[in-house]
């Protein structure tokens, strides 16, 4: 396992996967029943765009640099913009929060998170992180494992898949559990984050999910036209179960980020798989 989120923190598929996971949060948890939630891939928990991974990269300059020094980011961007200015209480873009903090914040009495992270020094960051977090607890254990146990119980769920697709089977692996969790849970609100290489991965991806979720809200954010496989030319969330209303927030949010961030022949787009 050579990924570290360190180096990718606070970019245009960041800004993406945290906008929609914010907007998600919000009306999942309008509802007043405890909900469980399971981040499969959590990383560190936090970022700090000062720090030597971050600063190698550069990629926060495309993605939440520009989204905090814009005045035309569209609604659906309040909330991440509100946390990314609550974690700089001095001002300017220091840290990024990473979905583990984002999640843990917006927790209510009774809710309950688990966030997994198997590296070693990215799950001690996370421990870190999560401490003083009522609800909220960091195992070093496999995601897709602890999902598919969470399931079991009864309730209401939602999961977050955002695995670092390093793993020739992570696409096979993705959708091993949200049939397993969807076949135990069938309400369960799953929510995964792909990167848009090429496009017969992800249809490949579409039509291999399809029998367990034949109804999958996706949003895409293409940069640029899906012309280099080798590069990462977009990204994508795929929704089960999304709550009602969550479209129009991922238009605006996929659209703004290929409007500002993109290139000529970006294209941002929100579909359903059974539309
Ligand atoms: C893309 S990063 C997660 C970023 C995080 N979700 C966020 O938005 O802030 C993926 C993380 O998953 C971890 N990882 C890889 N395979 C895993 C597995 N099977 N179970 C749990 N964590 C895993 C990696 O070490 C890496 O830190």
């Amino acid at each position: 396992m050579n990924y570290r989120h360190a180096f990718h923190a606070g970019n245009f598929a960041d800004l993406v996967k945290h906008g929609t996971l914010l907007r998600l949060l919000e009306a999942l948890l309008s509802d007043p029943a405890p909900l469980t939630i399971v981040d499969t891939h959590a990383g560190a928990g936090g970022y700090d765009l000062d720090g030597e991974l971050a600063r190698r990269t550069g990629e926060a300059a495309q993605g939440v640099f520009r989204l905090m020094a814009a005045s035309t980011a569209p609604a659906p961007f309040d909330g991440l913009k509100s946390a990314v200015r609550r974690g700089n209480p001095e001002g300017g873009v220091r840290f990024y929060p990473g979905s583990p903090s984002l999640i843990a914040t917006l927790l209510r009495q009774g809710d309950v998170y688990t966030a997994c992270e198997l590296r070693d020094d990215d799950s001690a960051l996370l421990a870190r992180t999560l401490a003083a977090q009522a609800g909220a607890r960091a195992v070093q254990a496999d995601g897709f494992a602890t999902a598919e146990r969470a399931a079991q119980q009864a309730g209401r769920l939602f999961v977050l898949i955002d695995p670092p697709f390093e793993r020739a089977d992570d696409y096979e692996r993705i959708a091993a559990t949200l049939d397993a969790v969807l076949a135990t849970n069938r309400r369960a609100c799953v929510a995964i984050w792909l990167p848009l290489k090429d496009l017969e991965t992800f249809d490949g991806f579409l039509r291999r999910v399809e029998p367990a979720a034949p109804s999958l809200l996706v949003a895409e954010a293409r940069l640029k036209p899906l012309a280099d496989p080798m590069k990462m030319n977009g990204c994508a969330m795929v929704i089960a179960n999304a709550p009602a209303g969550l479209a129009v927030d991922l238009e605006a949010i996929c659209g703004w980020v290929v409007e500002t961030l993109g290139e000529t022949g970006g294209k941002a787009s929100v579909w359903t798989t059974d539309a």
